[in-house]
């Protein structure tokens, strides 16, 4: 991310509607079309393989304006393959997929360098994983886990990109949270501690980097987006459920 910052730029065909003013026909709408020169948003988004991050790498990725290079991150490039099918047709300059695990920092200071435009404009947290069920019934390593990467792996990326963000002085940060990070909900508790934490982080965060134009925005995303986010927290309930725990009479 460091060095000269290249500026790429594209043309955008826009249409403005200007009305007749020389009183010739009431309905004559005169047609100026004009070209801007508008640079890319380079935006970055962790967690892309599926759910919500696949989902926006897609959106942004098929503007119709191509406002935006997408890089769409994800920890195991196994799992492109359906990303890569959803954004089929989109144009090829919009959008990259990369290899980045929020939870290895030398992975997310690999990833900064492989960014060809040098500079983030709108860094995506959303990578983030879920626990569900009595709290007996999860290990100290999958509890561990779920910091590991919802907070600690949100902050090391932030951490990591926000240098360069600072040094331009502009910048946005959109961190996924969730309800769970607003209040309590049973059964969901060390995955909702994980999310208060975010919230508190960024909280103060959000106070400092004001001074330096960069907005961090929280998303608090609701459950009714039943994607993969609560089918892997079943899962991996499943997975640390003896028989003999109080999650085999649910
Ligand atoms: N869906 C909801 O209803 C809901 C509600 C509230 C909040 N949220 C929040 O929204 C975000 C996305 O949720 P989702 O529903 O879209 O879940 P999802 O489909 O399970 O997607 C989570 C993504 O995070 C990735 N991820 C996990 N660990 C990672 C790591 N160490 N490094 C990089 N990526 C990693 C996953 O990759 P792998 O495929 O490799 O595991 C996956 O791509 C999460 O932060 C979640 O807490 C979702």
């Amino acid at each position: 991310m460091s060095g000269i910052t290249t500026v790429e730029t594209q043309t955008i065909q826009t249409s403005v509607f200007l009305p007749f003013n020389s009183g010739q026909s009431p309905i004559a709408l005169h047609r100026l079309r004009f070209t801007v020169q508008m640079e890319k948003r380079v935006v970055l988004i962790t967690g892309c393989s599926s759910g919500i991050g696949l989902g926006l790498a897609v959106l942004l990725a098929s503007d119709s304006g191509q406002r935006f290079k997408v890089y769409a991150t994800m920890r195991d490039l196994s799992k492109k393959e359906y990303l890569l099918e959803c954004v089929r047709g989109c144009h090829a300059d919009t959008f990259e997929i990369l290899q980045m695990d929020v939870t290895d920092q030398q992975s997310v200071l690999a990833t900064i360098e492989k960014i060809k435009e040098n500079r983030v404009d709108i860094l995506v947290c959303n990578a983030g994983i879920g626990l569900m069920g009595p709290l007996e019934c999860h290990t100290y390593y999958t509890m561990k886990k779920i910091f590991d990467v919802n907070l600690f792996g949100t902050i090391g990326t932030i951490q990591a990109f926000l240098p360069g963000m600072k040094q331009r002085r502009s910048g946005r940060i959109i961190i996924s949270s969730s309800v769970g990070g607003l209040q309590g909900v049973p059964f969901n508790d060390v995955y909702c501690a994980s999310k208060f934490a975010v919230e508190g982080f960024c909280e103060s965060m959000a106070i400092v980097l004001q001074h330096f134009d960069i907005q961090p925005n929280i998303l608090i995303l609701c459950a009714k987006l039943l994607c993969g986010m609560v089918s892997n927290a079943l899962e991996k309930s499943r997975y640390t459920t003896s028989n003999d725990s109080p999650l085999s009479s649910l």
